[in-house]
């Protein structure tokens, strides 16, 4: 079992924070004096705040793209009833645009007024600031590929405040990673993908195996996650995910490596088992739930899964069991559509040319809107097997788009995190971690609350 860290050698916060720029910005024109005492004086004016006397207990950055507009109505709908059960502050790079977009969701609420933040990701002392004033970070600005967020993370992991994003880009996961050792001493929790895709697989199969264990008091050998989704005639990608999946497809021959290893992230299972590879993922197939095509997000999904399976064991949760596998397709109603499917997989041409002629290809902030979106609907069911076949199915169902069901998942995650810390499973521990194994049953008993549904089949 293998994870991926990279030691102290990956700083995009620390590289930034200690550069001449840096410190000419924020020491004027005596930098060139004496670089040690600056850097010294540097350091003795920038300590972190202790965690327990900073002023808010979540700061959402980045709430004036799609997905954080969709955070401040997941917050004006759920959360304006009880305002006193988490104190946070909005953030993003520009204040105006921040304060337009609270005016426009928030006015009239207890959150008409909630203090503004800014930090530029590029402007180290800002991220500083940001993170020091602060218990968790929710990241929702994206393209991740593009945007430098990693300067955050690695501030988070200095500064002692834990952190989680709506990322569904593997790369971006993958640096992450490499920040687990530090995390994991300074008992941070990173919690990359808390989201619809990346993060709901790992929910769900959390969910699914510790039934499992409770029903047949045995570990899980596989798992496999199974989506139907209905989304009306006006729903489709953001722009921002447009943007994203043009990054990824940009990406340098070493990062596509990366993306195409099923163990990217960690968890590798010893031995070149043919059910871990890509290429199932990749063909149209029947099993006992029913006729299976690709689907685009498995390539993230099943990696994340994975590095769950490896995180819950060394953390002491051992949950899943040592050659677990995980798989994840579009359930079908027949074959003809299942091969339909697959045809159109990964076509982005194809799927740019459609949004067009519909005129729904979205500009970065853009997207539908929660009334476009209407009728949408998501069901996930979930399949843990024992090596011996028992097997436990769950059916989750939202009754939304997976846009608004990433604003709950991601709002929930930082929660979690800022609210019930001591609480947590491995509590004290830290580490890049996936939702199921920050948050827990925890996590899956707050969507209960707040709109998901699931049954036992
Ligand atoms: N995993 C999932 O299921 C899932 C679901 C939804 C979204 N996402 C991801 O979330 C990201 C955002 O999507 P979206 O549709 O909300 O995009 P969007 O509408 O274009 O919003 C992008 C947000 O990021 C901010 N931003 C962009 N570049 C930045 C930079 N260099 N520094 C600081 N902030 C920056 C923007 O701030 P300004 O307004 O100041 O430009 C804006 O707040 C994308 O990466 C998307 O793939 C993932």
């Amino acid at each position: 079992m293998v994870i991926i860290s990279g030691g102290d050698e990956y700083s995009p916060f620390t590289s930034k924070f200690y550069s001449k720029e840096a410190l000419a910005e924020y020491l004027g024109d005596s930098v060139n004096e004496n670089e040690p005492v600056l850097e010294y004086l540097f350091e003795k004016y920038n300590r972190a705040t202790p965690r327990d006397v900073r002023r808010y207990d979540i700061i959402f950055y980045g709430v004036t793209g799609y997905t954080g507009k969709l955070v401040l109505e997941y917050l004006r709908d759920v959360y304006a009833k009880k305002p006193t059960e988490f104190t946070f502050a909005l953030g993003g790079r520009t204040e105006s645009k921040v304060a337009a977009a609270q005016d426009a969701i928030l006015k009239g609420t207890p959150f008409a007024d909630a203090p503004i933040v800014t930090a530029q990701l590029d402007k180290p002392y800002t991220v500083k600031q940001l993170v020091n004033s602060c218990r968790t970070v929710v990241n929702l600005a994206g393209p991740f590929m593009t945007t430098g967020g990693e300067v955050l993370a690695e501030a988070c992991v200095i500064y002692e405040c834990d952190y989680c994003d709506v990322n569904g880009e593997l790369p971006y996961t993958y640096n992450l990673t490499r920040l687990h050792d530090r995390a994991r001493h300074n008992r941070v929790r990173l919690v990359p993908n808390s989201a619809f895709a990346g993060g709901f697989a790992d929910i769900a199969a959390f969910a699914a195996v510790r039934k499992l264990k409770e029903k047949h008091n045995k570990p899980a050998r596989s798992c496999t996650g199974y989506i139907e989704q209905s989304i009306s005639e006006l729903a489709g990608p953001s722009g921002g995910t447009l943007a994203t999946r043009a990054a990824m497809a940009n990406a340098p021959d070493s990062v596509k490596q990366i993306m195409a290893d099923p163990f990217g992230l960690g968890g590798r299972v010893s031995g070149n088992r043919p059910e871990d590879s890509d290429k199932t993922l990749s063909t149209v197939a029947k099993d006992e739930v029913g006729w299976l095509a690709p689907f685009n997000y498995a390539f993230l999904d099943t990696r994340v899964v994975r590095r769950a399976n490896v995180m819950h064991q060394l953390m002491g949760g051992g949950l899943y069991g040592p050659v677990f596998n995980h798989q994840e397709y579009i359930l079908c109603p027949t074959e003809e559509i299942a091969q339909e499917i697959k045809k159109r997989a990964g076509s982005t041409k194809k799927e740019e040319e459609d949004l067009k002629a519909k005129g729904r290809y979205f500009a970065q902030g853009q997207g539908p809107s929660m009334e476009e979106m209407k009728g949408s609907w998501i069901r996930y069911t979930t399949v843990a097997r024992t090596e011996d076949k028992e097997q436990v199915k769950l059916v989750f169902n939202f009754d939304v788009e997976a846009y608004y069901a990433t604003a709950q998942i991601t709002t929930e995650v930082a929660i979690c995190l800022a609210m019930a810390r001591d609480q947590l499973p491995y509590a004290g521990k830290g580490g890049v971690l996936s939702p199921s194994v920050a948050c827990g049953q925890m996590l899956v008993d707050r969507l209960l609350a707040n709109g998901m549904s699931v049954s036992v089949e």
